[in-house]
Formats: C-alpha cells, sequence, structure tokens
C-alpha cells in the first residue's frame, strides 16, 4: 500500500464521519472531531482517500488513543499498524513512554490489533460504553521496555 499520514484538518472531516459511522454502534459526534484537531489527531490517506484516522491525547510522557477506525474496505491491510507506526514517530520525539486505551470487551480485531502491538490488558471499566452498553478492556503499552 501507498500511505501517506498527516495531521487530521478540517476538510477531512466529511470523510472522517463516513468512516466512523461506518465502523461504530455509537460513532463520535462532528463536534468531538472539532475538539480532536486542537490534540493529536492524525489522517492516513491511501492514493487521495482517507484509509483511516487516529486521536490521541498527550500528557507529559503518556498517551491516551482516543479514537482509531480505518475505512472497512482496507481493513487486515495493515493501516492501523502503520498509523501507530507513525503515531510512536511523533510521540518518541517528545519522549512518551507510556499509551493506554479503552475497548470493547468484544471487538475481537482491535483487542487483537493492540495485542500484536505489545498492549497488555490492565484492567476493566464495567459498562463504560453505551449502544449497546457493554464493558471496557483497559490496554496499556511501555514502550521504554520495547
Ligand atoms: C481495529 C481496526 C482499527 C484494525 O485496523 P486494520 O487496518 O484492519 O488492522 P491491521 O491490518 O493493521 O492489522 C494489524 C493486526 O491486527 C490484528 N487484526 C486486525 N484485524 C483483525 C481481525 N479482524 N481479526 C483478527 N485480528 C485482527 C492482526 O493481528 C493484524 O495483523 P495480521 O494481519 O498480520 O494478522 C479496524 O478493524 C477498524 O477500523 N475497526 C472498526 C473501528 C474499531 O473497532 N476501532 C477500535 C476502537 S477501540
Amino acid at each position: 500500500m501507498n500511505l501517506s499520514f498527516r495531521a487530521m484538518r478540517e476538510e477531512d472531516l466529511e470523510d472522517v464521519l463516513k468512516i466512523e459511522s461506518a465502523c461504530f454502534s455509537d460513532p463520535w459526534l462532528k463536534e468531538l472531531f472539532e475538539m480532536e484537531l486542537q490534540h493529536d489527531a492524525y489522517a492516513a490517506y491511501q492514493n487521495g482517500q482517507l484509509a483511516g484516522y487516529i486521536c490521541a491525547m498527550q500528557v507529559l510522557d503518556e498517551c491516551s488513543i482516543t479514537n482509531i477506525a480505518v475505512q472497512p474496505e482496507l481493513h487486515r491491510q495493515g493501516v492501523a499498524e502503520y498509523m501507530f507506526e507513525q503515531l510512536y514517530r511523533i510521540m518518541d520525539k517528545r519522549e512518551v513512554r507510556y499509551y493506554y486505551l479503552e475497548v470493547r470487551s468484544s471487538n475481537q480485531a482491535a483487542v487483537a490489533l493492540y495485542e500484536k502491538l505489545g498492549f497488555d490488558r490492565v484492567g476493566i471499566r464495567k459498562g463504560y460504553y453505551h449502544n449497546p452498553v457493554e464493558d471496557a478492556l483497559v490496554m496499556a503499552l511501555n514502550r521504554s521496555q520495547n
């Protein structure tokens, strides 16, 4: 694949929202993505088309992944792994070491992705998600151990 990666912009949001609603039963609204534009929100492009996005929030040496999704037709082609590699490249320069995220406990694709990347299951948040209500697995990665 011929992927590129850059900061998400206002002009990406229409396509971001299409992927978001194709991927999630409780999609984020536009306002939430507009707030993410102030933080670390990035878009991956393949031949001029939005392939996926990743949103993160950095505080000191910690980074929370708040959202990640890939265009359904491009699933299982390495786009999510590519976006993590690009995010690490940015965060390594800021000496970020610790990564956290929440994931629906039934989301096998995402849990498999995070486990492949070396994340461990460190907790459960009961009833964290809505539509449908479901527990979140909390997963963490310490990159200084890598
Ligand atoms: C989870 C998601 C982001 C993965 O994106 P992707 O680009 O398809 O993932 P990649 O191709 O980079 O996969 C990397 C690894 O993750 C794991 N993985 C990804 N999808 C998987 C699936 N459907 N089943 C099992 N393992 C899977 C595999 O280990 C894979 O490596 P491999 O293909 O060499 O076996 C994608 O499925 C998605 O957008 N899902 C909907 C949104 C979502 O659930 N986001 C996560 C919210 S916490």
